[in-house]
């Protein structure tokens, strides 16, 4: 750190140590019985989430005291709202993989300045996979830059999208998924939202849309993105904030065609359209 105060270098240095704490974490437990419970009939959590979350938590707290952390597990602490630094931290998505077995998870890790993507750190126990970004200074996987696709038709696309787990009954997203598998590649549901952005960020999908992210699933891979040369908005091509009701990221290239798609699915399934998102 030098007199100036803490460089966004500083601040990712802190993010990937506190990633990779947790990651630590998970992968000691992936493959040991899991102690589930439910917060809703079937969103699951386990004490694993608790245990990374809290490792993590403890992390920026001991660096950075004066900053607010929203945590999935743990809500908001440190200062209001208002903060000028806000980390956004999922300590474990993809929780439902995580508890039968299905090794598809990452710490998530955001960091927001005056309401602006900062710093992410995005860690796949896994893989062992550290990817990083700050703004302005590219997005990397364990040090190596990572680019966006250079596909630019959705039809030589593959695509990604996920479906809250709290959503059983009314998701309108089920009309969406049959519409872009008919008109791409293909349509990947991995269950880890983080990581289907690091993969429109490395290239491997060509976009990802999905409904009711929390701010915590998407401030880290949303500046992944961004940083990798794509684009993040929301189904009217506005700029996205995390928590906002639909996500669309891509490579940029097709953008304009998945909009186009998401709003024409919205006219044939008008109830698809009003959909909000609990
Ligand atoms: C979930 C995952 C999943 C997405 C859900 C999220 P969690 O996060 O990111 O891919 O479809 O909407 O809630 O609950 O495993 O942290
Ligand atoms: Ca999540
Ligand atoms: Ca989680």
């Amino acid at each position: 750190m030098n007199n100036s105060g803490p460089s966004p270098n500083d601040f990712l240095e802190v993010a990937v140590e506190a990633a990779r704490k947790g990651g630590a974490i998970i992968a000691e437990a992936m493959d040991l019985p899991k102690n589930v419970a439910y917060k809703t009939e079937v969103d699951l959590v386990t004490e694993t989430d608790k245990k990374s979350e809290a490792a993590i938590v403890e992390c920026l707290r001991k660096y950075f005291p004066q900053h607010a952390i929203v945590a999935e597990e743990g809500g908001i602490s440190g200062p209001d709202s208002a903060a000028k630094y806000k980390w956004y931290v999922d300590p474990l998505d993809g929780t439902t993989n995580f508890a039968h077995g299905y090794p598809v998870f990452a710490v998530s890790i955001g960091l927001f300045e005056n309401g602006q993507p900062l710093v992410a750190a995005i860690c796949n126990p896994v893989t062992r996979d550290t990817f990083t970004a700050t703004r302005g200074g590219g997005a990397y996987r364990n040090e190596k830059q990572i680019h966006v696709s250079k596909v630019e038709k959705l039809a030589k696309s593959l695509v990604a999208t996920g479906f809250p787990t709290h959503k059983r009954v009314q998701n309108p997203n089920i009309h969406y998924y049959w519409e872009f598998t008919l008109r791409s590649h293909g349509v990947r549901r991995a269950g880890a939202a983080a990581l289907d952005l690091c993969s429109v960020a490395c290239g491997h999908f060509e976009g990802f849309w999905e409904f009711g992210l929390k701010p915590w699933d998407t401030a880290a891979g949303m500046l992944l993105v961004q940083e990798a040369g794509g684009v993040v908005s929301d189904f009217a091509g506005r700029p996205y904030t995390p928590g906002g009701p639909q996500i669309l990221a891509s490579n940029g290239l097709v953008h304009e065609e998945m909009r186009e798609l998401v709003s024409e699915i919205a006219t044939m399934k008008p109830d698809a359209a009003t959909f909000v998102p609990g």
